[in-house]
């Protein structure tokens, strides 16, 4: 798949670099730095590609807009705050799978701004209409994903759920979790994202607050089957 970046930070750079790995054409974009997309894009792909140079590889740097054009599936990986910036940045996402990891949380990072009558990826399908959202990848840190991918060959995989309106646009969205090395949750439509994102803070808690450390995914488990 050709995906597009809108946000290289945490979640975007690290994700877009296991797409990479995973053997997808990636375009980096949005940074403050235009160096940090290039070096993204040098360090992301395969190691066979990589020794090709950043012409030959499968991830280059780019704008918004560059980013969008042609992708199959777009991440949104940024703060709330920067929703509309980039989505701006990125012009028409008319037909796209947008995949998006973001939260709406306060400035301060430490409230959710929307819920219980929304959820952020909600608000986000209004901003793009035409547009087929997907809430995925939110609910981990991004410090676990490269264990996550180096694991991935091993039997029982972490969960990770996902939500949204649109059947194909699910399956590419359970596509890309599942190259990352997690086993992909159904969770149901788009509105579940109400439950999703208050859990997420949950397991910042954990990450965060807890005393083993960031590197924290989640299984669920079905008992009776
Ligand atoms: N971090 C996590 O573990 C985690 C986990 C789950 C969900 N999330 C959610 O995922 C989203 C992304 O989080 P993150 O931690 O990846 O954020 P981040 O590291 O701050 O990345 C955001 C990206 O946006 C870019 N950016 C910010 N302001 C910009 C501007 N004015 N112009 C151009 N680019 C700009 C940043 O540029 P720079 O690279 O130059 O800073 C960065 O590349 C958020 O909504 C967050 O709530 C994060």
């Amino acid at each position: 798949m050709r995906i597009g970046i809108l946000g290289s930070g945490l979640m975007g750079g690290k994700l877009g670099t296991l797409f990479a790995r995973a053997g997808h054409e990636v375009v980096f974009s949005y940074a403050r730095s235009d160096q940090k997309l290039k070096r993204l894009a040098r360090e992301a792909p395969l190691d066979s590609l990589r020794s090709l140079g950043t012409a030959q590889g499968n991830a280059r740097a780019g704008t918004p807009s560059e980013a969008a054009r042609d992708a199959d599936a777009l991440l949104l990986a940024v703060h709330w705050s920067r929703v509309d910036d980039v989505l701006k940045q990125a012009g028409d996402v008319s037909g796209k799978v947008i995949v998006s990891c973001s939260l709406p949380m306060n400035d301060a990072d430490d409230t959710l701004v929307v819920g219980h009558t929304s959820s952020g990826a909600e608000e986000i399908a209004r901003k793009v209409p035409g547009g087929a959202v997907v809430s995925a990848f939110g609910t981990v840190p991004s410090e676990v994903l490269f264990g996550v991918f180096e694991a991935r060959r091993k039997a029982r995989r972490p969960s990770l759920v996902y939500c949204g309106d649109e059947a194909r646009s699910k399956e590419v969205a359970a596509e890309l979790i599942r190259d990352v090395g997690f086993e992909p949750v159904d969770a149901g439509p788009l509105r579940i994202a109400r439950y999703a994102e208050p859990f997420t803070l949950l397991v910042a808690q954990l990450a965060y607050e807890g005393d083993e450390g960031p590197e924290l995914a989640y299984r669920f488990e079905w008992f009776g089957k």
